[in-house]
This record gives structure tokens, sequence and C-alpha cells, in this order.
């Protein structure tokens, strides 16, 4: 580990360039590598000869203390970091099986689908699960949850928590939350998160949703670029930080099944930075009836694969949860109508009370619409990824 991140560890930084980096929000020498040297030279004022010496000394930095990878490595050096990629179990079964074991370190996870699939609830028992201790599937990290639609809620992570026979008090306290009133503030949000990252030892950060102001403020076709150059822009800085700070970054995109605002503008974006070992998973959550569907839909190593799961107060959880549920409630229900007729009756009638059981359980079991909604071609057609995979290439001359 290099103890020391300061700027002003690094050879030629003295007190005047630190104050400059400071008062533009970059405080270490991490935040250098993930704003790079373009950004670096925009915000202070600096010479871009500069800010480049600076981020190549800052990486080189890194590269002695082992935090980040170097430029040039084996295919074995690689094979030996992605080892060392942590996991976040997702706490069911099924989701699990499609991320293979869980969700990555070091990479970013788009989640979408349309309007009430689950990609908040997701996103609430992730951040309770990456607490766990890493023999429990967790990675025994903290939380950055930006939140842009205002839909977290504290009281679904006490339900997740207790679920899971967690601590919720304990739970909340690791989770910071931040309110993005507008993109900017968003990405604003994101640029100075570096230490907070590093103080609370931040293994999880939720963008929910990533997209949404973007899609709200820059409306219209005319300004679809500078919308898609905006996101690009945060979506990049969240892999970088995902990345150099090795903690798994989750975006939510929510999409409509008509095609209107997605299909579109082939403009793209001038001058984006090369984002080394980026890896990007896109996961497809679509509703079926009371059940969700999900597939990988993008992996540099997953098959093309989907898995059914269902939503509870647990969180997102394996659809059998909820048919055992169901089962219980059912019971319940029964036990309840039997008492209560038996008091009114004062007669004993157990044989009654089989058949009332038995029938609604299994009414309660059957769940036909799920496997005849599978299919689901419409959307996709539909979708277009939140970063565009063309600036992960040599920037683009117009
Ligand atoms: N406590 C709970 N118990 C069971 N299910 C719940 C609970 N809370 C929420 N849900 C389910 O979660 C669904 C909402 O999911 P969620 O908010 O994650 O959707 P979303 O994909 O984030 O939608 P949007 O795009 O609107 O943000 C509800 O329709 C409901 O079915
Ligand atoms: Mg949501």
């Amino acid at each position: 580990m290099v103890e020391d991140l300061r700027l002003d560890s690094l050879e030629g930084v003295g007190p005047v360039t630190t104050r400059k980096l400071s008062d533009a929000g970059v405080h270490n020498v991490m935040d250098l590598i993930v704003r790079g040297p373009v950004e670096i030279s925009e915000i202070t004022g600096m010479e871009k000869d500069t800010a480049e010496k600076i981020v190549n000394k800052a990486r080189q930095h890194l590269v002695e203390g082992g935090l980040i990878a170097k430029d040039f490595v084996s295919a074995s050096e690689i094979y030996k970091h992605r080892q060392s990629i942590g996991k976040i179990t997702t706490g069911t079964n099924c989701l699990d099986t499609l991320f293979d074991g869980g969700i990555e370190t070091q990479a970013l996870t788009e989640v979408y689908g349309e309007f009430g699939c689950g990609k908040t609830q997701f996103a609430h028992t992730l951040s309770v699960m990456v607490q766990k201790p890493k023999a429990e599937g967790g990675l025994d990290g903290g939380v950055l949850y930006i939140d842009t639609e205002n839909t977290f809620r504290p009281e679904r992570i006490v339900s997740i928590a207790q679920a899971h026979e967690m601590d919720p008090e304990k739970v909340l306290d690791r989770i910071i939350v931040a309110r993005a009133y507008n993109s900017a503030h968003q990405t604003l949000i994101l640029e100075e998160a570096g230490s907070i990252i590093e103080e609370n030892n931040i293994k999880l950060i939720v963008a929910d949703s990533a997209v949404g102001l973007f899609r709200a403020e820059y409306l219209g076709r005319g300004t679809l670029s500078v919308r898609q150059q905006k996101l690009n822009h945060f979506v990049h800085l969240l892999s970088r930080i995902a990345e150099t700070y090795n903690c798994a970054a989750v975006a939510t995109n929510q999409v409509m099944a008509s095609p209107d605002v997605f299909f579109g503008d082939p403009t793209r974006p001038i001058g984006g930075n090369v984002v080394a070992h980026t890896s990007t998973y896109r996961i497809y959550f679509k509703k079926s009836g009371k059940k969700r569907i999900a597939r990988m839909v993008d992996s540099p190593h997953h098959p093309e694969e989907e898995v059914i799961f269902a939503l509870g107060e647990a969180g997102v959880i394996d659809p059998e949860e909820t048919e055992k549920k169901t089962k219980k409630t059912a019971k319940k229900a029964t036990t309840k109508k039997a008492k209560e007729s038996k008091v009114e009756a004062a007669v004993e009638t157990p044989e009654v009370e089989a058949a009332v059981e038995t029938s609604e359980v299994e009414a309660a079991v059957e769940t036909p619409e799920v496997e005849a909604a599978v299919e689901t071609p419409e959307v996709e057609a539909a979708v277009e990824p939140m970063m565009d995979p063309e600036l992960d290439s040599e920037p683009i001359e117009e």
C-alpha cells in the first residue's frame, strides 16, 4: 500500500500547486488519476503539459505502490489482478448465478429496465450486502449512494438488513447518501467523492438513476449530443473511480418500451478519454407479473443468460422465497379463518381447515405468467447503452 497519497508527496508538486488543485476539488493522488490531465488543466488553469506531467507522476506513484495496474502488463498479470477483484453477493442464488458470484469491483454494472422493475430495490439490497463480511459474500465495505430521484428509503435498508440478520443501525451508518439535484451537481458529487471513498472504505457506489437528470435537462434532438457528452463524462468518471479505488459501481437507467427518445442522433462526442481495463456489465430487468427477469446483456466474459427473481421485504429475492412466503401467509389466513369459524360454531371442524388450506396454497403457488412473459424482443431494440463504447478508443478528431 502507498501510505502517502497526499498531493505534495509527488515530486515537483509544491504548496502552490497543491492549493490550486485542492481549490479545484482535487485532494489526493487518486483524484489526479480519476480526473485525468485534460480535466485537471481545465479546472485549475494549469498548462496542459504540466497537468500531464503531474498526472503521469501520480500514475507512476500508484503503480509503484501496487494500487493500480501498470500500462503494459502481461496477460498472466491481468489474470492475477482479476483474481483480486472483489464480488458482492446479491443475496439471492438466482442473481448470483447470473453474475457468476456477484457484482464485481473495478467494474461498472449498468442495470436498465422500465419503471418498477426493481432497479432501486436491487441497489438497496446491494447496499446492505456489500457490508457483509467477506466470508458471507460481502466486502465489509461502505456505500456511496447517489440518489437523483429521491427514491432512497432508509426503511427499506432496515427491512433488508433485518431479513439478512444484520444490525440495521450499523448498516444505515455505513451508507452515505448524496442527493443530487441536477446533472451538474450529480457529476460534482462524484468528482469530489475521492476522500469520502477512502475515509469510509467505500466498496459500492450506486448512481440511481445515473441517467434521469441528464435526460430531463437535455430534451430534444438538438441537445442530444451535449447530453450524451455530459453523461459520458459522468459514466467514465464513475468507472475510473471504480477501477482506481477498487470498488463496485452500479448505475441504473430507466428505459421505456417505446423507442422515441432512444433512437438516435449519430453524433458522437469528441475527444473521449481512454479508459483502461474497464469492464462494463449490462443487466436488463423486466417485469413479468409478480416476478422479474434479469438478463445479462453485455459482458466480456459472462454468457448471455436469463434468470427469474422476485422482489420482497428482503429486497431482491429468489423466486422460491415468495412462494414460501405466500404459503406461510395462506396458512396463517386459513388458520385464522378456521379459528373464527370454530368460535362461531363451537364445533371442531378439522377437515374444513385442511381443505381450505390446500386450495389456497395451490392457488398462490401457481405463477403461469412468468414463463409466458420471458420473451422480450421489443424493448431491446430501443435501448441504448449509457456509455458510448466508441469512447474507449482513441479520441475522435474533427
Ligand atoms: N417492501 C416491499 N416488499 C415487496 N416488494 C416491494 C417492496 N417495496 C417495493 N417493492 C416492489 O418494488 C417495485 C418497485 O421497484 P423499484 O422501485 O426498484 O423500481 P425501479 O426499477 O427503480 O423503477 P423506477 O424506474 O421507477 O425507478 C414495486 O412495484 C414493488 O413491486
Ligand atoms: Mg428506481
